[in-house]
Order: C-alpha cells, then structure tokens, then sequence
C-alpha cells in the first residue's frame, strides 16, 4: 500500500505544559523526533497507516476479528509468551475462542512440553507401545490414498500414540471431552445422530453391548484433527481398547480392528480400511482392501528419515472421496489408468522402502503426488508445502491422506532439520511420528 496523507497538526516539543508531564519527554525520547516538524510528519504518518489498516480490515475479515485477534497478541504478550511460540500461541487462542491469560499459560505449557527435544506432539507419559489399552496409533499414507478406496494397494506408516482415551462408569449420563493438540478441550454430545466422535462414542457403547450404562470419557488426540493423519480410527481405537480395558472384554486386534472400521464407515462412508489397519496395529503396512490377507506388513531396517507438516487447513476425507467418486463416474478409464499407475508405484514402494532405497522411494511420491493432484484433491497450499519441501532439500514430498487441505509427507535424507525449519518458518505445524 501506498498512501499520503495532507493533515495540519500542530504540535510543540519545546516549553510549556511538556515539562510538566513525564511521560511527554519519555515519549519524544523513544519517538527520537527533533523537530516539531518531524513529530507532527511521524503523527500524521501513524494516522495514515491506521487508516490504511482500517480500510484493510473492512475489506477483509472485519473489524471485530482483526480486533480479536489483536487483543489475543496483547493476551499473548502479557504471560510472556516468547517470540518462537508466539504467532502459534495466538493462532490457537483465536482458534480456541476463548482470549484469556490462563488459555494463553496453558497453550504455551502445552506447546512447550510437546516441543521438548524428541518429543513434539507426544508427551512423555504416552505408553510406550500404540496396542497398550486405551491408546492407538496414527498413519502416514506415503503411497495410494484414494487408489485404495477402488481395491488398489496402499502404503502407510504408523504415527505413534496418536490418540489415548481413559473411561470410567458413572452412574448418570454418558459425557465425553475431547481434548486436542491446540491446546483446545470440548465437550462433545454423545449420540449416533450428533456424528463426529460423539456419535462414534455411542455407536461402539451400543456395538459392544453396554446400552443403558454411563461412562465418562475422556479422549485425548495427539495428531491435529482433519489433517488426514488418521486422527478419527486412532479415536475408535483408543475408545475400544479403553473399554476392553475397563471391562475386560477380552477383545483382541481382530475384533478391534473390525469395530473401527464400522467406526470409520460411519465417519467416511466407504473408507478402504487403511486407517483403521494403521491405528489397531501399529506397523508399516501394505494394504489391499479386498486382496486375502488385506494386510502385509513391510520389515523395515530402519525408520526413514520423514518430515510430516499439517497445514492447518482442515482435509475432510468424505468429501473428497466423495468427490473423487464423482469424477470417476464420469472418466471411469481415466481414473483407472491413475489407480493402476499408483498401485504400481505401492508395489514398487514396499521394495524400496524393504531395501532402504531412498532415491526411489523420493521419486516414487513425487510421482505419487503428481497423480493425486491429478485426481484433483492437491490445494494451492499442499502445492506451496510440496515446493517448500522439495525446495530446502526432500528428495520426495507428497500430500498425504485424503487432501482437500490435511497434510504433506516429505522424505529428507540428511535435510531433516532444514526442510522442518523451512516448513515451520512458512508457518506449519511438523508432526512427529514416534516416540522417543
Ligand atoms: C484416507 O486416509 C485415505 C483415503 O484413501 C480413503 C481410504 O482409503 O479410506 C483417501
């Protein structure tokens, strides 16, 4: 913006009523104005810059909210909040809704112990092993999201302790809070016609046979919701386990798998399974949905050296799978010829991936990542976090999971660290994917 403003202001720094008042010499000292002239140019350039923003602001999100916004800044800035946490603390105050000092404490506590070195996103007292009760893993889909949806293979990773529940009976209604990494806790209803996780929370109450009981439910989600990360089968999973748990349902992986995945067609409508496979086992896996056996898993020497970043933009799965269900309708052999390209390359990755091959496996998600955007369901700004990541040194980066917005995976050899910095210095979150 360019602007100029002509306004008489007529203002003295020498004399009179100046000397009475403290605060006018501390202000022209720090203002380091020598004229009256160049205070008067200084108010009048403050004018114009309010003016400017003002006009900004009515164009844009409104007043009200760049007024919020702001006043979370001053709440921020008032606990202390350091200049490396600050624009993420801020960010999850407005989106918490609540501008309060004590939200902002407990964000930057939350953010703080998350961030401790080997640890983002997963705190210490998470148990160990993604199958102990009450906890379940995420995923990283690295080759074939939505190919797996038309029986084609898909690869996934596993995020560890995405999500962990604890439950106990209590005698009047069943209620369930929710907390997520942003440092936001809700109060979710808990009816299979409320949808989301309440509604899941009832359909596993009603599967496993406890209608007419109460529980209070508490589900923590570690991995940021909507980011195509698995966080709604880690949810089930965790539910389900902290029930058999509690109850000593003797359920094993079999049987929490399958409850998951009606779990997940609630949620998804027709989901491959993937997730589900991913949050109940735990493992790098290849995937089939209607191949026998669906699930092989795949030895690794050792972890690849990933970075995964959200972007903050919520990725609905449902939509987009049902979007590209729609496509497909209508250019059947287009998007055929795209499904069997990705299943070739899930093939081809599970060898490379066996072999520690990362030159190929990089090739193999750029490619990958070309063919979803293909299928329509990349954004400017999964295009943006690709470019960032592939820029500061990925040999392979990709979006992964249902798109739409959600997530990029990146595979760094001996860029880790940089391409991290690059994505967090665009304004991303980086997701860890184990323990340590
Ligand atoms: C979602 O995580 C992966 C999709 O392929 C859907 C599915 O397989 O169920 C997009």
């Amino acid at each position: 913006l360019d602007g100029e403003l002509v306004v008489p202001v007529k203002v003295g720094t020498v004399g009179g009523a100046l000397h009475s008042n403290p605060a006018a010499t501390v202000g022209l000292a720090i203002a380091g104005v020598q004229s009256a002239a160049e205070l008067a140019e200084m108010m009048a350039a403050v004018g114009l810059a309010q003016n400017l923003a003002a006009l900004r602001a009515l164009l844009g999100g409104g007043i009200q909210k760049g007024h919020m916004s702001l006043h979370a800044r001053s709440v921020a800035a008032s606990v202390g909040v350091p200049p490396e946490s600050f624009d993420r603390v801020v960010a999850a105050l407005n989106e918490s809704g609540v501008i309060k000092d004590w939200k902002a404490r407990e964000i930057l506590d939350r953010l703080e112990r998350d961030e401790r070195p080997g640890g983002v996103a997963v705190p210490a007292n998470c148990p160990k092993s993604g199958s102990a009760p009450g906890s379940a893993w995420g995923k990283v889909i690295l080759f074939g999201e939505h190919a797996a949806v038309y029986d084609r293979h898909v690869l996934a990773l596993p995020i560890e302790c995405a999500a962990v529940a604890s439950l106990r009976e209590v005698d009047d209604e069943t209620r369930l809070t929710v907390s997520e990494p942003a440092g936001t806790e809700r109060h979710v209803v808990p009816r299979t016609a409320a949808g989301g996780v309440g509604g899941m929370l009832a359909y596993i109450i009603e599967r496993l046979g406890l209608a007419g009981r109460h529980f209070d439910v508490r589900l923590e989600l570690r991995v940021p919701v909507a980011m195509g990360l698995g966080s709604s089968a880690s949810a089930s999973v965790a539910i389900v386990r902290a029930f058999d748990q509690l109850l000593e349902l003797g359920l094993d992986d079999e049987a929490v798998n399958a409850l998951a995945y009606d779990c997940e067609k609630l949620a998804h409508g027709d989901p491959s399974g993937i997730d589900n496979t991913l949050a109940t086992y735990g493992k790098p896996i290849l995937f089939r949905r209607n191949a026998s056996p669906a699930i092989k898993p795949i030895e690794l020497s050792a972890m690849p050296p990933l970075v995964v970043a959200a972007s903050g933009t919520r990725g609905i799965t449902r939509d987009q799978v049902n979007a590209v269900r729609e496509r497909f309708s209508r250019m059947r052999a287009s998007y055929d010829a795209v499904f069997d390209q990705m299943d070739g390359i899930a093939l081809a990755g599970a060898g490379a991936l066996a072999a520690g091959d990362y030159a190929t496996i990089g090739g193999l998600m750029n490619v990958c990542h070309g063919l979803l955007n293909a299928l329509q369901v990349s954004t400017p700004e999964l295009e943006r976090m690709v470019d960032i990541a592939r820029r500061s040194g990925a040999v392979g980066a990709k979006l992964t999971g249902a798109g739409g917005g959600g997530s990029i995976v990146a595979l760094c050899p001996g860029t880790v660290a940089q391409v991290e910095e690059a994505l967090r210095g665009a304004g991303y979150r980086i997701v860890r994917m184990q323990l340590e």
